[in-house]
């Protein structure tokens, strides 16, 4: 059984939500803004973060994977599904779950560039900094964390526990692997 640590309530998350979301509607105002969000782990916090924005939207998903054929692929990631959006001369505001080596991050936004948007910023639930290998900006950082593997509001461990409506820390019992 894995061992889950309690780390943000949903009424933390809420209040990081919507202190994320005035940031982006003040940045945007009198604009429109398309939100692309990474499958799968940023879908939860995509629809609560769009829920919250004053400013109009168009939403749209990408995938990315570190090993499946892709149509662009930058650095070890690939992307598996391009957005279906034409994001040329758009703002574009790509939503992730987490950012922890940044490769997925940085790689995606290099495929998105490609496409011709008027501007690329990147919005992350978490920010995940011990494993960091890239110099990724995030323009709009939810909660920093230093280390751990967190699941929960979208994240996961092995397809598990995206369901949870907060997010925990998995402590694997001596045994098993880390994840
Ligand atoms: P990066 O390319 O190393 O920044 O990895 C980002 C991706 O790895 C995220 O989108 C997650 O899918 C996954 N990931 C990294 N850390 C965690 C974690 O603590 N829990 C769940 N997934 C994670
Ligand atoms: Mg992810």
């Amino acid at each position: 059984m894995d061992n889950l640590t309690p780390i943000l309530s949903p009424e933390d998350i809420e209040g990081i939500v919507t202190r994320l979301a005035d940031r982006i509607s003040a940045d945007y105002r009198g604009r429109s803004l398309v939100v692309i969000g990474i499958l799968k782990g940023a879908f939860i916090f995509l629809s609560d973060l769009v829920r919250h924005l004053r400013i109009p939207v168009e939403i749209d998903f990408m995938g990315a994977s570190s090993y499946a054929d892709g149509s662009c692929s930058s650095g070890r990631v690939m992307l598996t599904k391009p957005p279906g959006i034409d994001i040329r001369g758009k703002d574009v505001l790509v939503v992730e779950d987490i950012i922890d080596t940044g490769q997925t991050l940085v790689s995606l936004g290099d495929c998105l560039k490609a496409l011709g948007p008027r501007s690329v910023r990147t919005c992350a639930f978490i920010d995940k900094r011990e494993r960091r290998e890239t110099s990724v900006s995030i323009d709009y950082a939810g909660y920093p964390v230093e280390s751990g593997f967190l699941v929960g509001y979208g994240l996961d461990y092995a397809e598990k526990y995206r369901q949870l409506p907060g997010i925990f820390e998995v402590k694997l019992t001596p045994n098993e692997d880390k994840p």
